[in-house]
């Protein structure tokens, strides 16, 4: 039998996390609803895989599904039923992480309450021990969800959102979440090598992503401190073995063919020391200019260094604080200019949604696809656009 777990990402990205997941191993897919993931690994070790993920935020084992549960005396029932002696030892602490999605007429601090105790009283039971609870630093974080009627516990693994990269020591102001970025990527069908251009780069995180994907630096590598490892040996005492492999084993060289360019000096000053800090500033280049002059000369010079450039991935403004009507001329600007220099695969992410179909309908030339996401609190789209 496998082992069950359960894979985070933001609201309309399950798609793309799938195919991420299913193109690192063999798994089976449970069930997808929104920004959540339940999938089950044939392999130990494919623990380790799932936390490869570059789209995933968070990552439990999942312990229990529990359908129609209405109130504090159900989740109380649920969790005192679930047999932790096998992943808490009588002298380690643990708290409970809880979540609450829908309408309940008590809150997700009444859901950590009453899942704590009983976790507490189960253990009392089976072991004759009385857990402590240690909010701060648990050894164990035990996630408790309840979505709409639906419990879901299980053991975290990650004890912060994975899109927390540590190289962003600079943060754009309307920075992209890493793995939002690397979501992208993928629409973008783009491999790991490929040139990437993002025109309007701010901290530069969809260029680092690329190139550090490119020079193939794991995610448990570089987010090892938001990593539950204690949980993690437990569970497959090899797993710390294969991960301190992955570490070295698929590390390669790239090439200089990831390339940022923002309006901003400030910006692309940002995005220099983010890079610098990613460990990638050797194969990524960053650019102080308006797009629509830079990404001509660009488009100059690639033959004379043996790059082609033709997937442009990009996070726009979305028009809080510009004058009217100049939004949509960036974003028809942009496209114009990036069609017309041969980019035949251009992806953006926006909540500018009305200005960027009036923009599109101006254009003949291309196939537009969108994809419906929730991008910080704010409904977006991405667009993919590919020329005929
Ligand atoms: C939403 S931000 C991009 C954030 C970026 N994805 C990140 O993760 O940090 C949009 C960026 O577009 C830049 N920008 C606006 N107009 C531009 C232009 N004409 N040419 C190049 N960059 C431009 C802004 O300076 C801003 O940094």
């Amino acid at each position: 039998m496998g082992i069950k777990m359960l894979v985070t990402c933001d609201t309309g990205f399950e798609k793309v996390l799938v195919n991420e997941l299913e193109d690192i191993m063999k798994l089976n897919v449970l069930k997808v609803s929104s920004g959540r993931v339940f999938i089950e690994v044939l392999d130990k070790e494919d623990i380790v895989n799932v936390l490869r993920s570059r789209i995933a935020n968070n990552v439990y084992i999942l312990l229990h599904v529990e359908e129609n549960v209405n109130d504090l005396e159900a989740i109380y029932r649920v969790v005192k039923g679930i047999d932790f002696a096998s992943f808490i030892e009588p002298w380690q602490n643990f708290a409970i992480r809880p979540e609450r999605i829908g309408k309940h007429n008590f809150t997700s601090i009444d859901i950590g309450r009453v899942a704590g105790q009983a976790v507490i009283d189960g253990y009392l039971e089976s072991r004759g021990v009385r857990l402590k609870v240690d909010l701060d630093n648990p050894d164990v974080e035990v996630y408790v969800e309840l979505n709409v009627d639906k419990l879901i516990v299980g053991l975290s693994l990650t004890r912060s959102s994975l899109h927390n990269r540590k190289y962003k020591l600079f943060a754009h102001p309307a920075g992209l979440k890493p793995t939002i970025a690397f979501a992208l990527l993928k629409i973008a069908d783009w491999v790991p090598g490929q040139p990437i251009l993002d025109p309007m780069c701010g901290g530069g995180t969809i260029v680092i992503e690329a190139a550090l994907a490119s020079k193939g630096v794991e995610v448990p590598c570089i987010a090892i401190d938001y990593l539950d490892i204690n949980i993690l040996n437990k569970l497959c005492p090899e797993c710390g073995t294969y991960l301190h492999s992955l570490c070295f084993k698929n590390y390669r060289d790239a090439d200089r063919v990831f390339v940022g360019v923002d309006i901003n000096p400030r910006f692309v000053e940002g995005a220099i020391v983010n890079a610098k800090n990613a460990g990638v500033d050797d194969v990524t280049l960053f650019l102080v200019g308006d797009l629509r002059e830079v990404v001509p000369k660009l488009k100059s010079i690639e033959k004379e260094f043996g790059v082609e450039f033709h997937t442009a991935v990009f996070n726009p403004p979305y028009g809080h604080r510009m004058k009217p009507g100049s939004l949509g001329k960036l974003y028809e600007d942009a496209i114009r200019t990036l069609i017309n220099h041969g980019f035949r695969t251009i992806i953006f992410i926006t909540s500018a949604t009305k200005v960027s179909e009036k923009v599109l309908a101006n254009f003949n030339e291309i196939e537009v696809e969108k994809f419906k996401v929730i991008h910080s609190t704010l409904p977006s789209y991405v667009y993919r656009i590919r020329t005929r």
